[in-house]
């Protein structure tokens, strides 16, 4: 049995990972955060590829100086092949190739979707790694995705947002309500000292186990609007109130996608992932529905489960003992699918 050393790079969209895992340990997991897009209140991609170039060499020397290896004991590069923003994308590509042909190691091209997924399979990410088949709801500021996921490499997505994604509508409602980028992690925080049935939102009517979002950003601007008409300060007045009631609705949303879920595969366990299950209302739901429905729901780390390089160590471990590798002549995929 060989001692493999992985270097994993990420570099989808705003944040800048390098991770060294050691036969699927992580021994270092570094995350270079963007700050540049919180005064535009959203990810400018041209900014963000510019911030993966100035970044990646730094974050990549962090890695392996925290995990106490020389670039020489590495046996391959796993990295990011999308999906995600292209010139973002292609500052990992490129490093990743570069680096991987000066070492003469081979490549790991690894998609993020399902690197979301298999964080769970990363020692200690969550209680206990879940047994297959398992239902994976993926969700952050750029993805809402429901998967069957019946093996490492075989996952079928049953169900994702037909707009915006569900970190959007946290997001966007904020900045509606005038709070700082990203908003999702104030409206949950505020949500705790309101009222969740104060006010009503839609839910949106989408078919199946598919996901809107664009609606709810819309029913909320056209809320405030009609109410600061009547109260100038009707959102200083009632931010709690409406905070709690928003996430409310998200929550009960979310909740009635999984339920339908689990109805339609007979699958009762439930791992999620990305920026949004740090949401606590849905963290909740989720336990609840331990008691209730007969769930077993898995919730990684948060370091492991938003945007991280560990994640795409993982994978690329799992492709290195299937001898998965990829050609030099491998390029990005901005609409990589599972
Ligand atoms: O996974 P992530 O860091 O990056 C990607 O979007 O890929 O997710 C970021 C998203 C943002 O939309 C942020 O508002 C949301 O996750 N978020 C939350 C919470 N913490 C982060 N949304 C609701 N409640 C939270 N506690
Ligand atoms: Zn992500």
């Amino acid at each position: 049995n060989k001692d493999i050393y992985i270097l994993a790079i990420e570099s989808s969209c705003d944040d800048t990972g390098a991770a060294v895992l050691h036969n699927g340990k992580v021994l270092s997991n570094v995350v270079a955060n963007q700050e540049i897009h919180t005064q535009y209140g959203g990810v400018v991609p041209e900014l963000a590829s510019r911030a993966h170039q100035q970044n990646i060499v730094p974050v990549v020397h962090q890695a392996l100086a925290k995990a106490n290896i020389d670039k020489k004991e590495l046996n391959a590069i796993a990295f990011t092949q999308g999906p995600g923003l292209m010139g973002s994308l292609l500052v990992g590509t490129s490093f990743a190739k570069s680096f991987a042909q000066g070492l003469n190691i081979p490549l790991l091209a690894v998609n993020h979707m399902q690197a979301h997924i298999l964080a769970h399979f990363i020692d200690g990410a969550s209680k206990e790694k879940p047994e297959f088949p398992f239902l994976a709801m993926t969700i952050s500021g750029g993805h809402t995705q429901i998967v069957k996921v019946n093996n490492y490499f075989e996952m079928e997505v049953i169900g994702e947002t037909i707009d915006d994604a569900i970190g959007e509508a946290f997001d966007k409602s904020a900045k509606i309500l005038g709070l700082p980028y990203p908003g999702g992690p104030l409206i949950d925080k505020y949500s705790k000292l309101g009222n969740p049935k104060a006010y009503q939102f839609p839910k949106p009517k989408v078919n199946g186990l598919n996901f809107s979002f664009s609606g709810l950003k819309t029913a909320v601007l056209y809320f405030i609007q009609k109410n600061v008409k009547n109260n100038p300060n009707f959102i200083q007045d009632n931010l709690y109130d409406i905070c709690a009631s928003l996430q409310y609705t998200i929550i009960g949303i979310v909740t009635d996608k999984l339920k339908k879920a689990t109805q339609e595969t007979g699958i009762k366990k439930i791992a999620i992932g990305g920026g949004v299950s740090a949401n606590s209302g849905i963290r909740q739901a989720l336990l609840n529905g331990e008691q209730k429905f007969g769930w077993d729901t898995y919730i990684p780390k948060f370091e492991y489960t938003t945007d991280n390089a560990a994640m795409i160590g993982i994978v690329g471990y799992l492709k290195y003992l299937e001898s998965d590798f990829s050609s030099a002549a491998t390029t990005a995929n901005a609409r990589f699918k599972i």
